[in-house]
C-alpha cells in the first residue's frame, strides 16, 4: 500500500552487532523525529535478524548509501543474516565505529551511531527510537553526494544525478532557445537593413540633384555677370 503513497523514499543500511555477530540490512522506514537529542526512527520487520540484533544489543550505525552502492542495497535487502554473512557475500568494507559495537559501512555518504532510547511494536514492524550518539560526515562536498531512492516499483535511481541531468537539460534547453532567438534577431535586421539602404541611397540621390542644380545656377550667374559689367563701364 505505502508503496504507491509515500514513495519515492531514500534508502538507508543499517549495521548491528550482538556477542560477534553483525549483520547489515536494506531500509527506508526511517525518520528524523528530535534535534535535542538528535534523535530517529525506524521500522523493522518483527521476523529480521537485524531487529533481533538490535533488541539485544541496543545500539546500531544508520548509514546513507550512495546510488552507486545500489547493488549492495538490494543484495542485503533480498536475504537475511540468519541465513549467510552480508558483509562477506556482497563484499562490503568495514570501518569501527567509536561508541558503538556496530560496524561503520565504508562508501556510505554519511552515518550516524545510534543508541536505542525506545522500542515499540506498531503492528508487523517494531519502530526503533534511536538517539545520534556520534556523526560521519563524508570528505567531499556532501551536495555532490548522489543518495540512492527507492521508486517503490522495484526501480531505485540516484537522486543527485537524475537531479543534475535534469537541470542539465534545462541548462542546454535555455542555451538553445537563446541562441535560436539571437538567430531570429539577426534575420530581422537583415530584412530591415534593405529598406534602409534603399532609403538611404534615395537620400543620396537628392543630395545629387541639388549639387547638380546648385552648379547650374552657377554657371547661369557666370554667364549673366560679363553682361552686367560690360553695362557697368558704359555707364561709367
Ligand atoms: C529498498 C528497501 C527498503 C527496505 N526497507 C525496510 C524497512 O524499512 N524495514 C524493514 O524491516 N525491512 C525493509 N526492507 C526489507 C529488508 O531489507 C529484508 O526483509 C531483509 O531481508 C531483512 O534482513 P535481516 O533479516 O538480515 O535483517 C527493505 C528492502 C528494500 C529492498
Amino acid at each position: 500500500m505505502f508503496y504507491k503513497l509515500l514513495y519515492p523514499r531514500p534508502t538507508y543500511l543499517v549495521t548491528c552487532s550482538y556477542n560477534g555477530k553483525s549483520n547489515i540490512n536494506s531500509i527506508d522506514w526511517v525518520m528524523p523525529v528530535s534535534v535535542k537529542p538528535p534523535a530517529l526512527a525506524m521500522a523493522l520487520g518483527n521476523q529480521t535478524q537485524t531487529l533481533d540484533l538490535i533488541s539485544r544489543s541496543k545500539e546500531f550505525v544508520l548509514a546513507v548509501p550512495p546510488d552507486s552502492m545500489k547493488e549492495v542495497v538490494l543484495g542485503c535487502a533480498k536475504t537475511s543474516g540468519k541465513f549467510i554473512d552480508k558483509f562477506e557475500e556482497f563484499g562490503i568494507q568495514t570501518g569501527k565505529a567509536q561508541n558503538v559495537e556496530a560496524p561503520l559501512v565504508a562508501g556510505a555518504i554519511s552515518q550516524m551511531e545510534c543508541k536505542v532510547l525506545q522500542m515499540m511494536n506498531a503492528g508487523d514492524h517494531t519502530i526503533i527510537l534511536g538517539e545520534v550518539v556520534e556523526t560521519h560526515f563524508p570528505e567531499e562536498d556532501r551536495n555532490s553526494a548522489s543518495p540512492l531512492f527507492n521508486k517503490g516499483n522495484k526501480t531505485y535511481f540516484g537522486f543527485q544525478k537524475e537531479w543534475f541531468e535534469l537541470a542539465k537539460k534545462e541548462e542546454k534547453a535555455e542555451e538553445k532557445k537563446e541562441k535560436e532567438e539571437k538567430k531570429e534577431e539577426r534575420k530581422e535586421e537583415k530584412k530591415e537593413k534593405p529598406e534602409e539602404k534603399k532609403e538611404e541611397k534615395k537620400g543620396d540621390e537628392k543630395k545629387e540633384e541639388k549639387k547638380e542644380e546648385k552648379k547650374e545656377e552657377r554657371k547661369e550667374e557666370r554667364k549673366e555677370k560679363p553682361e552686367e559689367k560690360k553695362e557697368e563701364k558704359k555707364e561709367k
